[in-house]
């Protein structure tokens, strides 16, 4: 990513406009559930607003808006990576007003701020990531992530408040993938969960901005033991892309089993679930190389999520089940302009 020289002029209103614009071009390149974007932003004065954009909420798939919260935060802690990044202090207020549920936080700067020389090391270091971040899909190349690598991620959803689990156990692990699968059947069985992937994924040549397009998802996902099956994002027509002719022929694997969980259940968890979830993923960027697959489906299925907080989370919250490890393809996802995104209503 560029990284844009710091303004000499900080007292400048205009300056903090351009600052605040270059954090949002960052912050939309957070993960979002069916890659919905369902976030706006404004821009005040030494202020900058995150609100949900409940239009995008998937109301079927996730009634409670619980996903979508999660997309925001994890569009909220881009939003402050790159705004330490350009030498401010951010001050985040989750949830400012109850009676307006969907202004999800206020993110405060002030002047002075920081030289360049005095950002930390560790903020460029995951600030670059933001856009070599992608989501993988299917199985994973064997050899994986180095043993120390768990210890880390955990130290860095601890920051935010969210437990990081890493599921070593077999049986634990094929409960999961097993789950998954039931969740994966019943969506399809639920013309309601069929109807927004259709609104979703589109079809191989659209060119819009949001959802998940064929050219992010493989034609055949490779099984892997366990297994995790994947969204039906094709729908029966085929679609998704072919694994290059190079990909060496080794054993797939699942990669490395973690849910995020969180102690109580409140919008305020999951938007730190979502902080978490990105300062994880950049960090494994970061680190190893190592990207994520997503698979929430048995989380929206409350029975199925019931089931995994009492017997797997110690009575702790799901909120995001993925793999981890290093992947042999790399597909790049869209996002909507910052004009989009950025609206006056502040
Ligand atoms: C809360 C949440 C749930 C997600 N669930 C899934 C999932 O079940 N399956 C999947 O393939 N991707 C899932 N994703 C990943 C999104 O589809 C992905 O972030 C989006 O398409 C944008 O692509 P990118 O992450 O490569 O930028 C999820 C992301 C979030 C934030």
């Amino acid at each position: 990513m560029n990284v844009r020289p710091l303004s000499r002029d900080r007292e400048d209103p205009g300056r903090f406009e351009a600052d605040a614009r270059f954090a949002v071009e960052a912050a939309r390149w957070a993960p979002s559930v069916h890659n919905t974007q369902p976030w706006r932003f404004g821009i005040g004065d030494r202020r900058i607003s995150l609100r949900a954009d409940n239009e995008r909420r998937l109301d079927c798939t996730d009634p409670s808006g619980r996903e979508m919260m999660i997309s925001c935060g994890a569009a909220l802690f881009t939003l402050t990576l790159a705004l330490r990044q350009l030498g401010y202090a951010p001050r985040v207020r989750l949830l400012p007003a109850p009676d307006r549920p969907c202004l999800l936080a206020d993110v405060d700067v002030d002047v002075p701020a920081a030289a360049p020389e005095t950002v930390n090391p560790e903020v460029a270091r995951l600030y670059e990531q933001i856009r070599e971040r992608h989501t993988h899909r299917g199985a994973f190349r064997p050899g994986q992530v180095t043993a120390g690598l768990p210890a880390l991620l955990q130290v860095e959803a601890r920051r935010e408040g969210v437990t990081l689990r890493v599921i070593t156990d077999t049986h634990a692990q094929a409960t999961l993938g097993a789950l998954t699968g039931a969740a994966e059947h019943l969506g399809r069985a639920d013309p309601g969960i069929g109807a927004e992937l259709f609104r979703w994924a589109p079809a191989p040549g659209d060119r819009r901005e949001n959802g998940v397009h064929p050219d992010t998802y493989p034609r055949r996902a490779e099984r892997t033991e366990p297994d995790f099956p994947g969204r039906d994002f094709a729908r029966g027509q085929g679609w998704g892309t072919d694994a290059p002719a190079d990909e060496p022929a080794e054993q797939p694997s699942a990669g490395m089993v973690v849910l995020l969980t969180t102690p109580q259940d409140t919008p305020a968890d999951w938007l730190r679930a979502g902080q978490a979830l990105q300062r994880v993923l950049l960090r494994a960027q970061a680190e190893e190389g190592v990207s994520a697959a997503f698979h929430t489906q048995a989380l929206e299925v409350p029975e199925l999520r019931g089931l995994i907080r009492t017997r797997l989370c110690d009575g702790d919250h799901p909120q995001m089940l993925m793999r981890l490890g290093v992947a042999g393809t790399r597909r790049k996802s869209v996002r909507r302009p910052v004009h989009a995104v950025v609206h006056d209503d502040y």
